[in-house]
């Protein structure tokens, strides 16, 4: 059972492909950070062993890379497409550059990398990491349209691959990741306080519903976006 996960030098990346591992997949973990190395000796310490591949999304030959690594194990269970990165601005500052680079990465890389892996998949699932903030997030206006974008990525492609692939999306709230550490002390404790569970989720949580929607304890389940937020989608 071969899980492939991206963003996988990551917060939430991490507890991914320790779920993932621990279920008893072969992981195929995938980042453009050198920080991967860092996930593979913590894991092996845990006794799961990781197969890294350093890659750029965002460009043809990272997914050519990701797709020739994933060949070795034939068939695909799981696909997370996890990786995302922020560049927050308004909509009068933001650039054409950091509305591009958002959007590449957070919406292009998971269409990119779903398309190279989807002839390798019998039965399988797919997981997209997208966000909350898909809702519309102040101040995020291209992860927001990024994140929705991956939404309508989920829900198309699930009509399309059903009924040997299922396609759902996770949209985690705030969760504590050097992501949500990056969020300047003021605005995050902000947030919290709108957090109606009075704190930020965990990695872990993620992971543990994204185990969830790999497995067919979940079979009856796909084109669906579901929310981890601590209640954070309810409005106070
Ligand atoms: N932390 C949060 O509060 C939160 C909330 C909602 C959604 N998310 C989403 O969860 C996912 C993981 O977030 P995280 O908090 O672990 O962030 P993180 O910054 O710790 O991890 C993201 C990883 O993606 C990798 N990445 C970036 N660009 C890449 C590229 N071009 N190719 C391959 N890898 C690339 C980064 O190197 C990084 O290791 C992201 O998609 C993020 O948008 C996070």
């Amino acid at each position: 059972m071969t899980a492939v996960v991206t963003g996988a030098a990551g917060g939430i990346g991490r507890a991914l492909c320790r779920r993932l591992g621990q279920a008893g997949h072969d992981l195929v973990a995938v980042d453009v950070s050198s920080r991967l190395e860092e996930s593979v000796a913590m894991l092996d310490q845990e006794g799961l062993t990781m197969h890294p591949v350093q890659a750029d999304l965002t460009t043809i030959g990272g997914v050519e890379a990701v797709a020739a690594a994933v060949r070795k194990f034939g068939d695909v269970q799981v696909l997370v497409n996890n990786a995302g990165i922020t560049r927050d601005s308004r909509l009068v500052n933001l650039s054409n550059d950091d509305f591009k680079a958002v959007l590449d990465v957070n919406l292009g890389a998971a269409y990119r990398l779903t398309l190279a892996l989807v002839p390798m998949m019998g039965r399988a699932s797919i997981i997209n990491v997208s966000s909350r903030a898909y809702l519309g997030n102040f101040g995020q206006f291209n992860y927001s349209m990024s994140k929705g974008g991956l939404v309508g990525l989920t829900r198309a492609l699930a009509l399309q691959l059903a009924p040997a692939i299922r396609v759902n999306a996770v949209a985690p709230g705030l969760i504590a990741t050097e992501m949500a550490m990056g969020i300047p002390d003021d605005v995050r404790t902000r947030m919290i306080a709108a957090i109606p569970a009075d704190r930020m989720g965990e990695p872990e949580e993620v992971a543990e519903l994204v185990a969830f929607l790999a497995t067919d304890a979940s079979s009856y389940i796909t084109g669906e976006v579901i929310v981890i937020g601590g209640g954070r989608s309810l409005s106070r």
